[in-house]
């Protein structure tokens, strides 16, 4: 037995032993997204995190995406392999000056992207996800102004595709911005019957040439159930690639590299997550979110808002 199959043994063993599960997001190494036992994008990891009976939440994702789980899960143990797992558009995004913005703007309704902190969903009206902002966006009254936080770009996309005006928190992603224009067209005549499918989070110059723009979920589904071409180009972090690769046959996923050739296609934060910090959590039940409790309490309503919602 080679040595990770021997750390994925123990892994299992002491899920078993804590009852507990594993989410992971696309984004993560695909050793982690082989073991899990739910995978998926932002949106169906809170709708798993709600409906789970285990004791245990191992959370293989960003800090947000542990404390959605949190939130919805008071009396559950939710740890994360590492704690330094952030977002850049979580941090864009301070508490004290999201709240000094939304008091500027006191008749608007605030959707916040699930992409930020608990503290941040605790001052916003209703959650949304990159699967779902453009319906959350459409159930607001239209005579009501929007505010729209953290991420510009996912904004911007959906203002254009809704109509309705929105004011936007200057916030971007930093792996989502730094794809490049060049590379992307050198592709596309590289590959001309490639399909190209974006996240929204890409800026609206890369936008302009997809095919298609969705969620992880989204992308993944289009790219596996689009039989009019067997080339895609993936503009988004590239780990949503393990699991198409897994689960098509024939397909050609083509990832898009960053500016100046660099890695920074991959998101730095999920990658700092691997399996010998998922053992060591289920061994120590450590890193724990902790929230305080009126903070939770205040982040959960747009939280069941936005899952009513969906
Ligand atoms: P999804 O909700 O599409 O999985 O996106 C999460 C994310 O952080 C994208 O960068
Ligand atoms: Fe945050 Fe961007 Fe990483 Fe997604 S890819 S978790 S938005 S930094």
């Amino acid at each position: 037995m080679n040595e990770m199959n021997g750390q994925i043994e123990k892994l299992n063993r002491l899920k078993k032993e804590r009852n507990a599960v594993i989410l992971a997001h696309y984004y993560q190494d695909g050793t982690i997204q082989d073991v899990a036992d739910f995978l998926g994008d932002s949106l169906a990891l809170a709708q798993a995190a709600k409906k789970t009976s285990a004791d245990v939440i191992l959370f293989c994702g960003v800090h947000f995406m542990a404390e959605t789980a949190k939130i919805l899960n008071p009396n559950k143990t939710v740890i994360i392999p590492d704690m330094k797992a952030g977002c850049s558009l979580a941090d864009s995004a301070p508490p004290e000056k999201f709240r000094e913005w939304t008091l500027a703007h006191p008749d608007h309704t605030v959707i916040s992207y699930i992409n930020c902190s608990a503290a941040v969903k605790a001052l916003s009206d209703i959650i949304c996800t990159s699967a779902n902002a453009e319906k959350i966006v459409m159930s607001v009254p239209e005579a009501i102004p929007i505010l729209f936080a953290p991420d510009k770009y996912l904004g911007a996309h959906i203002a254009k595709k809704t109509g309705r005006k929105l004011t936007l928190w200057d916030g971007s992603c930093e792996v989502h911005e730094q794809f490049s224009e060049i590379e992307v067209i050198n592709l596309m005549n590289k590959y001309p019957d490639a399909l190209v499918l974006a996240h929204p989070e890409c800026t609206e110059n890369l936008l302009q040439y997809a095919d298609y723009i969705g969620s992880t979920t989204g992308i993944i589904n289009f790219a596996a159930n689009n039989n009019t071409t067997n080339e895609f180009i993936i503009l988004t972090e590239p780990g949503v690639i393990h699991h198409l690769e897994k689960n098509t046959k024939g397909k050609t996923f083509i990832p898009v590299p960053g500016l100046d050739g660099c890695a920074c296609n991959n998101c730095p934060h999920m990658k700092l997550n691997t399996i010998d910090k998922m053992i060591n959590a289920l061994e120590t039940l450590q890193p724990e979110i902790i929230l305080p409790e009126e903070i939770r309490i205040a982040a959960l309503k747009p939280l069941e808002r936005m899952l009513e919602l969906s």
